[in-house]
């Protein structure tokens, strides 16, 4: 029998035309016109024939307790299809968290830039979309950017917040909202977390810490 050929053709288009369609489900689309702008994007981008080689992140074990909950068809299509090629696609973390947070928050932390300025897996100027994925219990200290943000949680309980008001609990298929530079900061619950998020605007530039006395300290 012929030795089998992993081929990375097309890798990730069922990932993009689950997430187009997921965006095209939300009730709340209209209050989001980022989401136009995000959706005109994945339309037109496509897969690149091979991946870029990435080290395996610790996080990506996680996946291995996330699969489709049954509560939302759209989301569960996107998780479905993150779950089966999530292992072999290039994780990352953020240049400068790897400096300040610890061990421990980087070995439950990861996130899949699928479109983006360079280093992501489709170069993009203007939009960026990934899927990030955090272990149970982690605390995600207050951060900013300049983009504008819309994440959808996709599996787990996280609430959103700052340090200082209070937390607001979401579940799958919710979304949350950051203007450009609106702080916040998340809790993540008993599960792995997995969400999915799109920005606009400034998205050259990453996240950064608010702030370095955070403790990222479990919850
Ligand atoms: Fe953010």
């Amino acid at each position: 029998m012929a030795p089998k050929v992993w081929h990375a053709t097309a890798m990730i288009d069922d990932l993009l035309a689950r997430i187009a369609e997921f965006h095209r489900s939300r009730t709340p689309f209209p209050e989001f016109p980022m989401v136009a702008e995000v959706l005109d994007v994945l339309d037109e981008v496509r897969s690149p024939p091979t991946m870029p080689h990435r080290p395996r992140l610790d996080v990506v074990r996680h996946l291995a307790t996330v699969a489709p909950t049954g509560a939302d068809l759209a989301v569960d299509a996107i998780i479905e299809e993150f779950v089966r090629v999530g292992v072999d696609l290039p994780w990352r973390q953020t240049a400068s968290y790897v400096e300040v947070l610890n061990a421990d928050y980087l070995a439950n932390y990861g996130y899949v830039q699928l479109v983006g300025p360079v280093p992501a897996i489709i170069e993009h100027p203007t939009v960026r979309v990934g899927l990030g994925l955090w272990g149970p219990g982690l605390f995600y200290p207050l951060h900013e950017h300049p983009a504008e943000e819309l994440y959808h949680v996709l599996f787990g309980e996280p609430s959103f917040g700052t340090n200082t008001d209070e937390w607001r609990p979401a579940a799958p298929g919710d979304a949350v909202h950051h203007r450009p530079w609106q702080r916040h900061a998340q809790r993540f619950g008993d599960t792995p977390t997995v969400l999915l998020y799109c920005w606009v605007g400034d998205v050259a530039s990453d996240a950064v810490l608010v702030g370095r006395g955070n403790d990222p300290s479990r919850v």
